[in-house]
């Protein structure tokens, strides 16, 4: 089950944390996967990890806040591997502060990074994607994109716009058998979390009704699903690996 031999896929914000997980998952399910961020040396890491358990992997330095670079991502992925069947917009960042305290540049960094450069790897993708008639889009969103976070107006806003543009994709391509899915992380223990203080850290984990944080193997296993064939019927749905932190 599960299985994606012969399928390609570009991951965003794949050299490091939970887009790293995902490329390597989808890999060790047959994927050739192209690994895209801004620095080279640990995108070359991740690749040089997928191909020592015997994964096809390649990288792709790309800054997701630049329609051009992710564009040009996107084309590598077709010229180099002949098709482009998955795409996960993964990478993210985030500039917290509160609303009262926000500049300018904090709010266009994270919405030209986390919902921009999706939507602009979602339309570079598309054409070939319809051409083939096949596709799967994953979205890497966020639970606070559905209940809101003080300190994160522009992070939610980001999110919850990708659960949107995820809907409105889903229902544009579906016709030409191109899924589009967003999943919605809660706390994951990554580089993202790691400088939240172990008291706040505790504090979230007591409203986990499965008593942990996440992994990055809990989110890359919900992508690895939305990838498949299995999961053809499944479109335009926000897929929540939270621990029941909120049940939608
Ligand atoms: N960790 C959590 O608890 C959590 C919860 C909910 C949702 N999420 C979401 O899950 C995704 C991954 O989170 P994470 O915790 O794994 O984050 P992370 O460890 O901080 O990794 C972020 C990744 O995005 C890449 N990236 C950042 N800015 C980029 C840009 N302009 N262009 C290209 N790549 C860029 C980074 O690589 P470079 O710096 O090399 O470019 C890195 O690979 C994010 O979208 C995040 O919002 C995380």
């Amino acid at each position: 089950m599960f299985r994606l031999d012969g399928k390609v896929a570009l991951v965003t914000g794949a050299s490091q944390g939970i887009g790293a997980a995902i490329a390597k998952q989808l890999a060790a399910q047959g994927a050739t996967v192209v690994c895209a961020a801004r620095t080279l040396r640990k995108l070359q890491e991740v690749a040089d990890a997928i191909a020592a358990e015997g994964g096809k992997a390649d990288v792709a330095v790309a800054d997701l806040s630049d329609g051009a670079s992710v564009r040009a991502a996107v084309a590598t992925t077709v010229e180099r591997h002949g098709a482009i069947h998955i795409l996960v917009n993964n990478a993210g960042i985030t500039r917290d502060k509160l609303l009262i305290q926000m500049k300018e540049e904090d709010w266009d960094a994270v919405i030209n990074t986390n919902l921009k450069g999706a939507w602009a790897a979602m339309q570079a993708a598309t054409k070939p994607m319809m051409k083939q008639r096949w596709g799967r889009i994953i979205n890497i969103a966020s639970v606070v994109g559905q209940m809101g976070n003080p300190g994160q107006a522009n992070y939610v806003a980001a999110k919850a716009g990708l659960i949107g543009l995820t809907k409105s994709v889903a229902r544009e391509l579906a016709s030409r058998n191109v899924t589009a899915n967003a999943v919605t992380p809660g706390y994951i223990e990554t580089a993202m979390t790691a400088d939240l203080p172990e008291g706040v850290k505790a504090e979230f984990t007591k409203q986990i009704p499965l008593g942990r944080m996440g992994t990055v193997d809990d989110i890359a296993s919900a992508v690895v699903f939305l990838a498949s064939e299995e999961a053809g019927y499944v479109t335009g749905q926000v897929l929540s690996v939270n621990g029941g932190l909120l049940m939608p």
